[in-house]
């Protein structure tokens, strides 16, 4: 039940900037996201062995097969079908479905409510129980495709150690590094993550194991906001700083070799 009162809300409180940041950060990085994704172009290091998480697998017969890990068993294909067109479905999916995403989300761009006790535009409310909204219960699903692609990630970033010249260490495996590790962190913060390892279990007493990872993961839960944006925004880092190594706007640092 609604309140019956003329104004939008009776709050005084700048209770807009967080969805305005919201929406400023998710829509920068969309297009971020956008212009690398149709690019095509310096997302490998050849000589130190980057590849950027955005093009990560690389399954297709454009791609550099230096940077194809797991063979390319997709043809050569139109323009506009880049490699990450293959990820990016479930990457997105993970990220859409995500609760905190749907909170940032539902806030900024559906302004569904904008915020508490301020009034939604919209007239009626049928929540997840219909299409298309529905398809959120999908996000079970897409967390397991996400934690495969994560696997990839790390494979990547540990094959990153062996560049042309051998073993090596630069500044860009410090980042491959870091973008796995936040990666990792958001993934088992997921709150299906945290269902499937303690969900349904009656006696914790009779699951140690399991029972411990559930600490451990409701743990990490508690900052999933927090890990939300930062893997966020460090994977677009990432990305930019292989990109610029790779157009050779910028050397990379080197520690070893
Ligand atoms: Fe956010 Fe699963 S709830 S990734």
């Amino acid at each position: 039940m609604r309140a019956q009162i003329s104004e939008r809300t009776l709050r005084t409180d700048r209770w807009w900037l967080s969805p305005l940041l919201t929406v400023a950060g998710l829509g920068l990085i969309s297009v971020y996201a956008a212009i690398r994704t149709f690019m095509n172009d310096y997302y490998w290091v050849g000589e130190y062995h980057y590849l950027t998480p955005m093009y990560s697998p690389c399954l297709s017969a454009e791609c550099v097969p230096a940077a194809s890990h797991f063979g390319q068993p997709l043809p050569e294909l139109p323009g506009f079908l880049t490699p990450p067109i293959f990820i990016i479905p479930f990457l997105l999916g993970f990220r859409i479905t995500c609760y905190y995403y749907r909170k940032a989300y539902y806030r900024a761009a559906w302004m569904s409510p904008p915020a508490c006790a301020v009034a939604e535009p919209h007239k009626t409310y049928t929540g997840e129980t219909k299409a298309p909204l529905i398809a959120q219960n999908l996000h079970r699903y897409f967390f397991y495709a996400a934690s495969i692609l994560l696997l990839i990630n790390i494979y990547d970033a540990i094959a990153a150690f062996s560049g042309e010249k051998g073993f090596g260490i630069g500044l860009g495996n410090i980042i491959l590094l870091v973008n796995v590790g936040l990666l990792a962190a958001y993934t088992l913060s997921c709150h299906s993550c945290r269902h499937i390892m303690g969900g349904k279990l009656k006696h914790f007493s009779k699951h140690p194991v399991r029972y411990w990872m559930w600490q451990r993961i409701s743990t990490l839960n508690g900052k999933h906001m927090q890990l939300a944006w930062s893997s966020l925004i460090f994977v677009c880092l990432t990305d930019l700083y292989i990109a610029l190594v790779a157009s050779g706007v910028i050397g990379d640092l080197r520690f070893v070799n």
